[in-house]
């Protein structure tokens, strides 16, 4: 979309200089890493394997696709080439694979056509595919024996793999797979006030419902404000793909719910029920993701609900802009102040998180006019 208002155009533009100045400069320091949360103002390096590992390059795959920066792709190639080695090795992977192949190999792939990276997303795709219980109709989250039989709403977002896997190849398994994935998600973690369940169990051999989880959230009733950005913005993207309106119904109510628990002036609490002895702990990274997702929305629904969706996501970026942007700190290399990784565990807590600055990035790219998706 390219916004009519002038103001808002100038603002976005201006945004927009303030994101490239500071990768500009975090990039010398950064390089071919994989930084995830900010600690002291520098971003911590992570193991090839971390699911976070796409985000960097992809945010520099972002800004070089809007000025050519020759040094930025650079970088970008070489952190993909890093993600072969977890790519090949193939054991250690989990189902994050969407998140890690698509902002990179896929974005250089659309980009640039590079073919390389077309076969290391369709090997990630392939490794995605093979992570799917028959039996449940889901895919597998991660790897522990204890976990065999669990799914999480994150995965999402992993599905657009799958989706562009089978227009690549022509061959509708990979779909076939996510839209099962998306189906089983619509029932068993999307409650009818529109809050989601992080981790529900089944049982891997019988595919029944055991037990629903926590996870990141604060408890199995509660409603973790990430998890809830995840349904918003992946199920509009299952939408995109396949057109089937219960993935819009199910973006719609997810958004209706977010929206409806914000707080004038604040990102939201890292779990919109959370005790309130920890109601005050915010995920801006919750607020970054849905920005992105709305905006995505914008594009499949009514003009007039166009608007709205268009309002919300701004009046997001706004705030993040206005109240948790670093652009005053040059010793801090993150962009968005005060997400949180994961508050139960106590898991970098209101500090800058890679896929809070590269959702917040996205979406003000998408205010310029960018229509190409990476996802
Ligand atoms: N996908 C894990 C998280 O959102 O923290």
């Amino acid at each position: 979309m390219k916004l009519q208002n002038e103001t808002l155009n100038r603002w976005a533009d201006e945004i927009w200089d303030k994101i490239v100045n500071k990768v500009s400069q975090t990039s010398q320091r950064i390089g071919v890493s994989f930084p995830y949360a900010s600690v002291n103002g520098t971003y911590t390096d992570e193991d090839a394997d971390w699911w976070t590992n796409g985000f960097w390059p992809g945010l520099l795959w972002l800004i070089y696709q809007h000025n050519g920066n020759e040094r930025l792709k650079s970088i970008a190639a070489a952190c993909e080439e890093k993600l072969d080695e977890p790519l090949h090795a193939f054991t250690g992977l989990h189902h994050d694979v969407g998140f890690m192949w698509t902002p990179t190999a896929i974005a250089h792939y659309k980009l640039l056509g590079s073919e390389a990276s077309k076969r290391r997303a369709l090997t990630a795709a392939s490794h995605l595919a093979g992570r799917y219980n028959a039996k449940g109709k889901f895919i597998r989250a991660w790897n522990q024996e204890e976990r065999v039989g669990w799914a999480i709403i994150d995965c999402m977002m992993n599905l657009p793999l799958l989706y562009w896997a089978s227009e690549i190849t022509g061959d509708p398994r990979f779909h076939h797979i996510a839209v099962e994935h998306a189906n089983t998600t619509l029932r068993e973690f999307i409650r009818p006030d529109g809050s989601v369940r992080h981790i529900v169990h089944f049982d891997p051999e019988t595919g029944e419902r055991i037990s629903v989880i926590s996870g990141q959230g604060y408890s199995e009733d509660s409603a973790w404000a990430r998890g809830t950005s995840w349904a918003i913005y992946g199920f509009t993207l299952s939408y995109r793909y396949t057109k089937d309106i219960r993935y819009l119904a199910a973006a719609k109510q997810t958004a209706a719910y977010f929206l409806s628990q914000l707080q004038p002036g604040q990102a939201p609490s890292w779990d919109f029920r959370a005790p309130a002895d920890s109601k005050a702990i915010q995920d801006s990274s919750a607020a970054a993701c849905t920005a992105s997702g709305l905006l995505e929305l914008a594009k499949h629904v009514t003009e007039e609900e166009a608007v709205f969706y268009e309002q919300k996501a701004i009046e997001i970026l706004q705030l993040l802009d206005q109240y948790y942007g670093t652009w005053d700190d040059s010793n801090e290399e993150g962009l968005i102040r005060r997400a949180t990784a994961n508050y139960p565990k106590k898991h970098f807590v209101e500090v800058p998180i890679i896929y809070g600055d590269y959702y917040f990035a996205e979406a003000i790219s998408k205010l310029r006019g960018n229509e190409l998706s990476y996802w």
